[in-house]
């Protein structure tokens, strides 16, 4: 039977395999394993291909949210804005650093937060906002930033699936005070680990991750201020800036990919991705909708077939038991729960051939013809 998997990060090595291998092992020849000279490099390119002045590497996704959110001074006491509909670490972040997430609900076209229902949310309390780009589609991002210039709130991006995605011609990422991305290998700009950056324009939030990343430390020794110690690797530097040529052309081919299925898909009684006009996806994830209850059956009838699907996500975060004491009930937020009973993703990747699209395609048509 034919197997095509949800993700494929196998390809990704094979295509770029003799610039890894050389690039890995130049590593090992000098090691410079904490913040050698890859990494310098890595956070130079990556501010120019993102057009932003500042990127400081650190150790995940995860822990450039928690950095940011600690240079900007929040934590106890305070609220921060966020979408339900996202990766836990999203709200983990702001729990970490003795905050309280406050969940507004999300566009059900886009799955991203609801621009149209922050300001109800925002109290004396609240500091920031973080709209999460989710599945590499950009968030509403000139309404949440005006929201933020009005009730002088910081807005943090969560663009740890948007790598090269893009609002209005600007790159996610830049389109904040300071934004968060991830390298964790399914990313569609992924490492051979875990790996993650903060972005900004305003070089004091830059200088003070820097400052946070290595002990709160610029000079061996003496600590300025408690800090962590979240560092990205000089080998995962090293594999980014090979895989960082190629992010155009694979979200291109992702892009091509998600418009396949569209064209095959588009008959059928389910809910393709939405792509604003101002907005590039990525297709970090290619998400469908299926109504409740026949979700499940198309999952396992395509997991009998050999194709691999995913629930992104099953449980949305005010209903994690994590999050019990914030008080929110079924029923809190109905957009973000209709969501998670009706969304699957289908097989993504830039190594995805025309003919796997075509037979995933046909399975599904498949499945809702008998
Ligand atoms: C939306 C979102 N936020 C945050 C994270 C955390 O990133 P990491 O796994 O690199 O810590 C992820 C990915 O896992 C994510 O998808």
């Amino acid at each position: 039977m034919r197997k095509v998997p949800l993700m494929d990060i196998r390809s990704q090595y094979l295509e770029l395999k003799t610039d890894i291998d050389a690039a890995v092992k130049d590593v090992f020849e000098r090691s410079d394993f904490v913040l050698g000279k890859e990494v310098e490099a890595f956070e130079r390119e990556f501010s120019d291909y993102l057009g932003i002045k500042n990127t400081v590497t650190v150790a995940s996704g995860t822990d450039a949210l928690i950095l940011i959110l600690d240079a900007l001074s929040i934590g106890k006491g305070d609220e921060v804005i966020t979408t339900p509909f996202t990766f836990f670490a999203t709200a983990e972040s702001i729990m970490r650093v003795g905050a309280k997430p406050v969940f507004v609900d999300i566009e059900p076209e886009t799955f991203n937060i609801d621009p149209d229902k922050i300001e109800d949310a925002i109290t004396e309390k609240t500091k920031a906002i973080i709209p999460v780009h989710i599945f590499g589609h950009p968030a509403e991002m000139d309404r949440i930033n005006q929201i933020g210039n009005e009730y002088d709130l910081f807005v943090i991006e969560d663009a740890c699936q948007a790598a090269g995605a893009e609002y209005k011609g600007k790159k996610a990422g830049t389109l904040s005070d300071a934004a968060a991305f991830s390298f964790f290998p399914t990313k569609n700009l992924g490492c051979a680990g875990d790996g993650g950056a903060v972005t900004t324009e305003v070089d004091a939030i830059a200088e003070k991750i820097r400052l946070l990343r290595v002990h709160g430390s610029f000079q061996k020794y003496y600590h300025e201020t408690i800090g962590y110690n979240s560092r990205l690797d000089t080998i995962q530097a090293a594999v980014l800036r090979i895989k960082l040529k190629k992010l155009d052309e694979w979200n291109e081919r992702r892009r091509n990919i998600a418009r396949l299925y569209n064209e095959a898909l588009s008959d059928l009684p389910l809910v393709l991705p939405f792509e604003k006009p101002e907005s590039k996806h990525i297709y970090h994830l290619y998400v469908i909708r299926v109504e409740e209850g026949l979700r499940d059956k198309l999952a396992d009838y395509l997991e009998k077939n050999g194709v691999g699907t995913g629930i992104y996500y099953p449980v949305p975060l005010h209903l994690q038991e994590a999050c019990e004491e914030l008080g929110y009930k079924e029923g809190s937020l109905i957009q973000a729960e209709r969501a998670s009973k009706e969304v699957l993703a289908l097989p993504m990747s830039a190594h995805l051939s025309e003919d796997d699209v075509e037979y995933v395609s046909s399975k599904i048509r498949e499945f809702f013809n008998n």
